[in-house]
């Protein structure tokens, strides 16, 4: 039985999101916080019929008690990318929100599990981590960057290709970041082996990466995903909760590689070197990060090289987001 706050409940991922987690039967304690609407979404979503207590915390002095007694706080505040956008320009509005958000979860919920979606999660996971290690609070077992759409959209994409294929069912390990050519799909490493040509492999690598630019523009100035988006991130709460409550889970998210968990070698030597911040499978228990599930084969040099381009980007990406809060 857990507690859930999801901040920024009230926006486009926020209020579908919001709805899955009170259809989780898991979930005990839903708040919801916003600084904006939140009253109406949590009043609206309160009238389902599951056991989870919905309660609604508008702004920024209601904040506090929205953090307060959880198990694990979901972070969708914060602006989305508009056509020609990149994650990284939604840097300098997104940066100040997280830091606001995961110093209230520092003070009031330290060993609470969070999940970060805004972006870019490359650098807004850095931030967190660096104000709860300023707080002395910081389990690196507990942060998380939501990276579930990267794999959500990679199982569907093959399945655009090979009709076939089970797209609920097969699994594409993706690691690095979440951010164009960050993103890397271990296609190669899927659950279900799949021939592809040379040529596929690098347009679904393509498509998995830059899958977000196909619904920015369908949506023409209203948005970036936010339905897929609130399935992927309730599909990673879930996967959380079901951990919280002893059951060993395996999904890709982005993790403090500089913590050393079991595994990271692999990871190191595939290419991601000394970075402090890396996606990978991950086995999740009730103290969050168990260790990283063993890749189950060698990637190709066409994924290792895609590995090397990730990490250059990532190691920029990671120190504008502690910078942004060590100053350094
Ligand atoms: P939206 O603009 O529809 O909703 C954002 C919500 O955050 C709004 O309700 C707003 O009032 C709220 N908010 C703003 N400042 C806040 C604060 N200080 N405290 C609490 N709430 C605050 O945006 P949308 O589409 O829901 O996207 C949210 C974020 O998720 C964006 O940063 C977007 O880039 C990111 N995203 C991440 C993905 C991922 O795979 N990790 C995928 C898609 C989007």
């Amino acid at each position: 039985m857990v507690s859930v706050a999801v901040l920024g409940a009230a926006g486009g991922i926020g209020q579908p999101l919001s709805l899955l987690m009170k259809l989780n039967a898991n979930v005990t304690k839903l708040n919801l916080y916003d600084i904006v609407n939140v009253p109406g979404v949590a009043a609206d979503i309160s009238h389902i019929a599951t056991n989870a207590e919905v309660k609604s915390f508008l702004g920024s002095g209601e904040l506090a008690a929205a953090v307060t007694g959880i198990d694990l706080a979901i972070i969708p505040a914060g602006v989305p990318r508009k056509p020609g956008m990149t994650r990284d320009d939604l840097f300098k509005i997104n940066a100040g929100i997280v830091k606001t958000l995961v110093e209230a979860i520092a003070a009031s919920s330290p060993r609470a599990f969070i999940a970060i979606i805004s972006n870019p999660v490359n650098s807004t996971v850095p931030i967190a981590a660096e104000v709860l290690k300023a707080k002395g609070v910081f389990d690196p077992r507990r942060l998380f960057g939501v990276t579930t759409l990267d794999v959500v959209r990679a199982s569907r994409f093959v399945r655009d290709l090979r009709p076939g294929v089970d797209a609920a069912a097969l699994r594409v390990p993706v690691i690095g970041g979440h951010s164009g050519t960050t993103i890397v799909p271990l296609l190669s490493l899927a659950s279900t082996p799949i021939d592809l040509s040379e040529a596929e492999v690098k347009e679904l690598t393509h498509r998995i990466q830059f899958g977000g630019d196909e619904v920015v523009k369908a949506k023409d100035g209203a948005g970036s995903a936010t339905l897929s988006m609130a399935h992927a991130g309730a599909r990673f709460a879930d996967s959380l909760i079901r951990a919280i409550n002893g059951e060993t889970v395996v999904e890709p998210t982005f993790i403090a590689l500089a913590a050393d968990p079991e595994g990271a070698e692999e990871i190191r030597a595939l290419g991601a070197g000394e970075l402090d911040f890396f996606a990978v499978p991950v086995e999740l228990g009730p103290e969050g990060v168990k260790r990283i599930a063993p890749l189950g084969g060698q990637p190709s040099a066409f994924e290792r090289e895609a590995v090397a381009v990730a990490a250059k980007a990532l190691d920029t990406n990671i120190a504008t987001g502690a910078a942004f809060v060590t100053g350094a």
